[in-house]
């Protein structure tokens, strides 16, 4: 018997691996928080906010998504962004998530740490009671600025470090490379923190190449233009080193001109380790399943592809092996449950 395409994903268990909490703002919280809050947003309305997400290329988009952030100020504004995202993964068969946080957006505007971390961690906590959905939380360094307030925010982030899975680096990719934090991250590395990088997003293999040789990072976040140097893929491959690839985020910040352009089907056949993830999806236009269903159709992933996909959600995930282990025989007897054709 044969299931339909997006049944079949929304049952299959996943981990979502690149996720800006941020970047879940959806307009309607956003006009919320505001009210709340008694900010004034530079858009009329909600569809005002909805014209506004056309972007040429990742700065726009970054313009655009520092400027939402200012409507988060409390622990509660913290709280109920993160469990509306938890809502959405649950809905769309995700139950794991690690999810970046940017604690520099937000202390830069007079927000505490603590004011970030306490709404954060109690969604965390309600998420995993009601939702039966865990998740471990990344911090990640902006690029933008400098090495040494990548510094001020580790120290920062000091009583909170055991609450991390690992630490990030995200932001404006062109013009500052891995390099630029290579002292903070060995920092990071001896605190027995895992690291992961943005890289080849809009940056260059050797942006990549920065990642794996002067971070030594645990993942890397996109990793798309590694595809036009074949001797790294083959050492991305060879090494099994997960990239967690967005493919609604690549569509909408001009990475690929068209879905069908996408390099996921590639990459997989090429033997990497990649993830599908929704990156920043109140700005992209879809969560977790909706980038499986529409990269899977654009550029004809098969059923055993989409397994492996889930499979490698969780095998590239920070979580105990055992955790790892049951996810991924929860996958297999689903898999074999339903073994028919999609459609
Ligand atoms: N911050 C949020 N989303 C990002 C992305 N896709 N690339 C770099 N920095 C980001
Ligand atoms: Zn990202």
């Amino acid at each position: 018997m044969s299931i339909i395409l997006s049944d079949f994903v929304r049952g299959l268990p996943k981990a979502e691996l690149h996720l800006h909490i941020e970047g879940t703002l959806e307009p309607e919280l956003m006009f919320e928080l505001a009210t709340r809050n008694g900010v004034t947003l530079p858009f009329a309305d909600i569809e005002a906010v909805r014209r506004a997400y056309d972007f040429s290329n990742l700065q726009d988009f970054l313009d655009l998504y520092y400027a939402g952030a200012a409507v988060l100020l409390t622990e509660r504004d913290f709280h109920d962004l993160a469990m509306a995202y938890f809502r959405r993964l649950h809905a769309d068969g995700g139950v794991h998530a690690e999810i970046f946080f940017d604690p520099q957006t937000h202390t830069e505007r007079g927000v505490p740490f603590a004011v970030v971390m306490n709404g954060l961690l109690s969604a965390i906590d309600e998420a995993q009671r009601t939702l039966g959905v865990s998740c471990g939380l990344i911090m990640s360094f902006l690029r933008h600025l400098s090495e040494e307030q990548a510094f001020d925010t580790l120290r920062e982030a000091e009583p909170w470090l055991d609450r991390f899975m690992g630490v990030g680096l995200d932001s404006s990719e062109m013009g500052h490379p891995p390099s630029k934090f290579a002292r903070v991250f060995e920092e990071v590395r001896r605190r027995g923190l895992k690291v992961l990088a943005h890289a080849g997003e809009e940056g260059p293999p050797d942006y990549v190449r920065e990642a794996l040789d002067i971070l030594h990072v645990d993942r890397i976040d996109h990793g798309n233009r590694a595809m036009e140097d074949p001797a790294l893929v083959k050492r991305l491959a060879d090494m099994g080193m997960t990239l967690t690839v967005c493919p609604l985020s690549n569509l909408k910040l001009c990475v690929v001109r068209d879905l069908r352009d996408h390099p996921m089907k590639r990459m997989l056949d090429a033997g990497l380790h990649a993830t599908i993830n929704s990156d920043d999806p109140a700005y992209f236009g879809g969560y977790l399943l909706a980038n499986y269903v529409d990269t899977a159709k654009a550029v004809e992933l098969t059923r055993d592809d989409l397994v492996q996909l889930a499979r490698n959600s969780f095998s590239g995930s920070f979580l105990p092996q055992n955790e790892k282990s049951r996810h991924l025989a929860e996958i297999d007897a689903y898999a074999a449950r339903y073994p028919g054709a999609l459609r």
